[in-house]
């Protein structure tokens, strides 16, 4: 099957031009002016932007969390994100307490195999890994997962202490692969929970309130400070406000390998959510929580500046009904988290190239190409090159839609509400390949099935 996409602006994160693109088997095969070839479809871009498929580094599709499942799995979410523009997930699988994390790979692989639209790699969570496990995480890279999750949050679900993180961080170095970190003080926010609870403060609004900001602060300092003494790349997953961007500023001043992921969230959103009606606010109840409004300047500066490397979503949808409503009578019940994998590539464009406050260039660097740096996917994700694998989005960029669950241009995740509901954006994805196989087109689904599992490269290493 050959594909050739005619007169598009072709956008990386270092060029900008016009041309034609020659896809064949799967791959780009010729870039050209003016390609004289012949091809089994020709997709006419003149008009619209033509950019690498998006890459959101962080997802959890049918993750179990908060006494349920997140709402979408490899079906549904990876047909979302296609719509989206986004062509690579790297989702999470789990290693449970005092299991191998080997075994937690194979459930994952269990459940995206066969399913996924889109291709997708893994990071590891890890929940404890003891001196004798420490072999694991070789064999882990071996198999193509080459980075990790850990977390300072959530005691007793996720969180392991510093003594584990710097055991687990000195290791990863050595494998030559990268720790992701939820840095947040789990132990104190849990301390202030109590105290909220035993004074009646249980709507969802408490949720921001007992999670502050210095906090996120402290993990993100902790965090980049064990990962300097053990020598390991850092990457700080969704940093949610100003006082954790200057640690990580400062950090990077001083020459740390650390870089850090924003999300759409909160960019776009702030904590007046949790004010709504009645138990309204529960669909932002995520974690880190929805900021003060000034955060969002700071954090889109930071953006603009270098300083914040990736915009992913941290997808973790939770339907409204019944799962959300776990927490009705606390919010320390609401399963964390909200969807977005759909609506990420629309709103950077909105918020960043339409609104001037980033380049077109920036824009493919801030939503493919760095994360694809970052995880060993580049230069066959993440960028449009002769020899990358065809992933794809040809751009409409006058396209307006107004986001919201009964919108069926910018609603294909499964749950029954939307993070930035009346939302207007400025941008829509016309024809998403994945691959060279057109999945979207026109807003339908053209290709359903197909994904594959990426082997991730170690850090420094191209992927071919
Ligand atoms: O609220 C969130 N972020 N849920 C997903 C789990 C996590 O911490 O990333
Ligand atoms: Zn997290
Ligand atoms: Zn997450």
């Amino acid at each position: 099957m050959s594909v050739l996409i005619r007169g598009g602006r072709i956008v990386t994160a270092v060029d900008d031009y016009y041309g034609d693109i020659f896809i064949e088997d799967g791959v780009i095969r010729q870039i050209g002016a003016s390609l004289d070839v012949g091809a089994d479809r020709t997709i006419d871009a003149s008009g619209k932007l033509v950019f690498p498929g998006g890459i959101d580094p962080h997802t959890h599709l049918e993750m179990p969390f908060g006494g349920t499942f997140s709402a979408d799995d490899f079906d549904s979410g990876t047909v979302a994100a296609a719509f989206g523009g986004t062509t690579t997930l790297i989702d999470f699988a789990i290693q449970k307490k005092g299991e191998s994390a080997l075994k937690g790979l194979d459930t994952w692989h269990e459940k995206a195999e066969g399913k996924a639209t889109i291709d997708y790699g893994f990071h590891m969570i890890l929940t404890d890994m003891p001196e004798e496990r420490l072999p694991e995480m070789e064999r882990l890279a071996g198999a193509g997962v080459t980075s990790y999750k850990l977390f300072m949050a959530y005691p007793g679900v996720f969180y392991v202490d510093d003594g584990t993180l710097y055991r687990t961080f000195r290791q990863a170095g050595d494998n030559g692969t990268r720790i992701s970190m939820h840095a947040e003080n789990g132990l104190v926010i849990d301390e202030i929970i109590k105290e909220a609870v035993k004074d009646g403060k249980v709507a969802p609004k408490w949720h921001a309130h007992t999670r502050p900001t210095r906090l996120e602060a402290e993990g993100v300092h902790r965090a980049i400070a064990i990962a300097e003494v053990a020598g390991v790349p850092l990457y700080i997953v969704h940093l949610s406000c100003s006082d954790a961007l200057d640690e990580v500023k400062r950090a990077r001043a001083r020459g740390v390998d650390v870089i850090a992921e924003t999300c759409p969230q909160y960019l776009f959103l702030d904590q007046s959510a949790y004010e709504k009606e009645g138990f309204e606010g529960s669909k932002w109840v995520m974690t880190p929580p929805l900021r003060e409004k000034w955060n969002q300047d700071v954090l889109w500066q930071g953006l603009a500046f270098r300083d914040l490397e990736t915009i992913a979503t941290d997808h973790c949808p939770f339907c409204f009904k019944d799962q959300k409503e776990l927490g009705l009578d606390s919010f320390t019940q609401i399963p964390n988290g909200a969807p977005g994998v759909e609506n990420r590539m629309s709103l950077v464009y909105t918020g960043g190239v339409a609104a001037g406050r980033i380049s077109l260039n920036r824009f493919v660097e801030l939503t493919s190409t760095a994360a694809a740096k970052a995880f060993g996917l580049f230069p066959k994700k993440g960028t449009i090159a002769v020899g990358s694998d065809a992933d794809i989005v040809v751009f409409d960029p006058e396209r307006r839609e107004t986001i919201s669950v009964d919108n069926e241009a910018t609603h294909h995740m499964k749950v029954d509400y939307s993070t930035y509901e009346g939302i207007e954006v400025t941008g829509m994805p016309e024809t998403v390949l994945s691959r060279g196989r057109v999945v979207v087109s026109g807003g339908s689904l053209e290709t359903k099935g197909g994904g594959q599992f990426i082997r991730r490269a170690r850090s420094g290493e191209l992927l071919r």
